[in-house]
């Protein structure tokens, strides 16, 4: 296995393998990497001749008052988990070389970053777009992998690879969850034991909202309801967001006619979780 630093070194093995008539799997990922990651690099592995996974803490995409300093970093944990996976090439570039002091280009999805999580972490999009964007351009895939625990980022990317031309294969893969229905993330570190439990309220919840949702119910209001009442009963967790939402413009729906996804954003102790099911017959 390879890791890459330089850019340009980057560039110039994607290049190589391309030029061989190659294919590239592409795993984005800011590390601490966890069966969900795992997942996405076991499906890139079965996808392509050669498997790249960027290590990447980016900081634009976290606002002033979020986890970047603390996001959670375990080098060589990571290491093992992608020489194991059959990673080709960890790209882990520096900040300096990424974001020098000249750089000032943006790439922005206005209207699918607006809702949801674009309203309490404005610019987020933004910083991950541009970010994924610089990443493709360093890592030259055919396809790329994303998880769709990240739905409105998933969105976005599908987005910004449609209307910018990319000759990129996006795709999505289901969450993975732990027993107790928890949707897997590095952020799910930061929970107490006390906090962990409370957060198996998350997707009791959207599990819920989606039974509901089978059972005839199309009133957003109602299945929003019935999902706060189950988080809500965590004396811990405060909501951020419950939405239901059209699942291609991410607006809000009253009544759901269309495929719609329910997404929700909730604060347990320090750690801000996200979640989503599809809701769709
Ligand atoms: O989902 C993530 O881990 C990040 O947002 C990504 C796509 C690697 C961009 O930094």
């Amino acid at each position: 296995m390879n890791i890459i630093q330089s850019i340009a070194e980057m560039q110039a093995f994607s290049e190589t393998a391309r030029m061989q008539g190659k294919k590239i799997a592409f795993v984005p990922t800011m590390g601490f990497l966890h069966a969900g990651h795992l997942f996405l690099i076991r499906h890139g592995r079965s996808l392509a001749d050669v498997l790249v996974v960027s290590i990447f803490v980016n900081p634009i995409q976290f606002g002033p008052a979020e986890d970047f300093n603390r996001y959670p970093r375990d080098w060589d944990r990571d290491v093992q988990l992608c020489k194991s996976g059959g990673v080709d090439v960890i790209f882990s570039p520096k900040a300096e070389e990424m974001y020098p002091e000249s750089f000032q280009t943006e790439v922005s999805v206005p209207l699918l970053s607006k809702n949801l999580c674009g309203i309490s972490r404005p610019g987020h999009f933004q910083g991950v777009a541009t970010v994924v964007v610089k990443l493709f351009n360093c890592t030259k895939p055919h396809v790329a992998i994303f998880g769709e625990k990240d739905f409105q980022q998933l969105a976005v990317i599908k987005r910004l690879v449609q209307d910018l031309n990319f000759d990129i294969q996006i795709i999505g893969i289901p969450t993975i969850r732990e027993a107790d229905g928890l949707a897997m993330s590095s952020r799910n570190t930061y929970l107490t034991e006390q906090e962990r439990r409370s957060a198996a309220s998350l997707s009791q919840a959207l599990f819920k909202a989606q039974e509901l949702f089978q059972n005839g119910e199309r009133d957003a209001r109602v299945l929003i309801q019935a999902a706060e009442t189950i988080i809500t009963r965590q004396k811990n967790a405060s909501v951020d967001y419950i939405k239901i939402c059209d699942i291609q413009t991410l607006q809000d729906v009253n009544t759901i006619a269309q495929p719609a996804v329910m997404a929700l954003a909730v604060k347990i102790g320090t750690a801000r979780l996200i979640d989503n099911v599809v809701l769709k017959e």
